[in-house]
């Protein structure tokens, strides 16, 4: 059986673990500049149907530095689900490539990929979650704090994508999380209730951003219009007044909190210079780490650790 990564719970709670270890060690052999090539002879497919800085960077650095092939495939040259059905390209680049990485924005589309795809498939993002992010962010926190113990996350602006990877992470790890949203921006109800039940993590939906991050040991925020949201962004500016992670909400926290962002930002806007460029600001790490961390995964569904 082949395996995907197109969410943070189709991994148990063992395979988290296991790949932040993994995540560890693949990082150090780079650091070190190691001939390391599991990926020898393989290559991987990665459709973009939304554009990207990181996403791509990472995966296709991290490939080709373990050996690998991979080939970019840009919102203009497949046009998914548009001039080709998802099942009929899923079935062709299963034919050319060893794995496959996709970011779209139908959430449908990439679980019509995973189905017709007999290669393993990651979701580099969709306009339901972003599971690669959050495990970077994940191992990001670890590698900064240690553990993982008694960690409160606060989440300030909109209950987007990223958030909802958050909480499918609750359902598997035990820690805090809030999510400090403005009323109508809540995440997916769904969602929510899934990370509830599990009863492993506390789950709070909030909108007071303020009070919310008292004790926050993260405090996260991403844009307030997503990729496909662009035409709502001045709707939104007004919608989230409040909720924008400056100097005075990092303060309100009591304790010397982290800060993290997925990135890209916008500056001014859900956060500022000042934070963004604080000392405990912990943004570069985490953009960094989504490379150590997709390497991980890559490893893992591929069957190569
Ligand atoms: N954080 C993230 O996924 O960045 P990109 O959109 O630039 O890939
Ligand atoms: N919520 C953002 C995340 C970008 C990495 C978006 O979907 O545009």
């Amino acid at each position: 059986m082949k395996r995907d990564f197109l969410h943070v719970t189709d991994f148990t709670a063992d395979e988290i673990n296991a790949t932040f270890e993994l995540a560890k060690e693949v990082k150090a052999r780079f650091k070190r500049r190691e001939d390391y090539k599991p990926f020898k002879d393989h290559s991987m497919a990665m459709i973009f149907a939304k554009p990207s800085a990181r996403t791509r960077i990472s995966f296709e650095t991290g490939f080709f530095r373990m050996g690998g092939h991979a080939l970019y495939l840009g919102p203009s040259d497949i046009s998914i689900g548009k001039r080709e059905a998802v099942k009929d390209i899923a079935r062709v680049i299963s034919r050319y490539n060893d794995v496959i990485m996709a970011r779209l924005f139908e959430h449908a589309h990439v679980l019509e990929l995973a189905e017709f795809a007999s290669v393993p498939v990651i979701n580099g993002l969709t306009d339901y979650n972003h599971p690669c992010q959050i495990m970077a962010d994940m191992f990001t926190i670890l590698e900064h704090r240690g553990h993982l113990d008694d960690l409160k996350v606060v989440y300030v602006g909109d209950g987007n994508n990223i958030v909802h990877s958050w909480l499918r992470l609750a359902q598997r790890l035990p820690f805090h999380f809030v999510c400090a949203c403005p009323e109508g921006y809540s995440p997916d109800a769904q969602t929510i209730a899934d990370a509830k039940q599990a009863g492993l993590s506390q789950i709070e939906i909030s909108h007071d951003p303020q009070r919310s991050v008292k004790d926050a040991d993260i405090v996260y925020t991403d844009v307030w219009a997503s990729m496909g949201q662009k035409d709502q962004a001045e709707e939104r500016k007004k919608r989230f007044q409040g909720f924008q992670v400056n100097e005075a909400l990092m303060a309100a926290t009591g304790k010397e909190s982290l800060f993290m962002h997925c990135l890209p930002a916008e500056r001014g806007v859900e956060t500022t210079d000042g934070v963004l460029e604080s000392k405990t600001s912990i943004i570069f790490d985490e953009a960094e780490n989504r490379m150590h961390a997709q390497n991980a995964i890559l490893l893992k569904i591929c069957g190569k650790a």
